[in-house]
């Protein structure tokens, strides 16, 4: 699955966002290493901080159906170069490693990142 084929994926979940107090519209889509693709979508909340991340919704669609490894996300937002928020990129790397590829939209080709270009350190929980 090529970084353009993902983002045509995002697209289509992102037509799905609910977000009627920003307008902002998010879409992910993630790539299984099983082969199989998890799309999510941003759902806003009235209380605000109840709001989830499409590559939240994404994720936890995914590891709720027994996916644990994963290869890339490709995120479109209603603006060019849509980088995932800290959250989302501290979630991801529960699962996922520094090579994990994230592909967004630039004047219509994908730019592709890794999870450790863009989370250095990740918090990790030591007991
Ligand atoms: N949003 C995402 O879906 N992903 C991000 O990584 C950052 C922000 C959503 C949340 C909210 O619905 C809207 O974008 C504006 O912040």
């Amino acid at each position: 699955m090529t970084g353009r084929q993902l983002i045509k994926a995002a697209k289509e979940a992102q037509a799905f966002s609910y977000s009627p107090y920003s307008g902002f519209k998010v879409g992910a889509a993630l790539l299984c290493k099983s082969g199989k693709v998890y799309t999510g979508c941003n759902i806003e909340n009235a209380s605000f901080s109840a709001t989830v991340c499409a590559e939240r919704t994404a994720l936890f669609k995914a590891v709720s159906e027994g996916e644990r490894e994963f290869s890339a996300m490709a995120i479109v937002g209603n603006t060019d170069l849509c980088f995932p928020c800290g959250v989302c990129r501290q979630v991801m790397s529960e699962f996922c490693g520094k090579n994990f590829k994230i592909y967004l939209e630039e004047n219509g080709k994908p730019v592709t990142f890794t999870l450790g270009e863009l989370l250095p350190g990740r918090f990790d929980f030591k007991k």
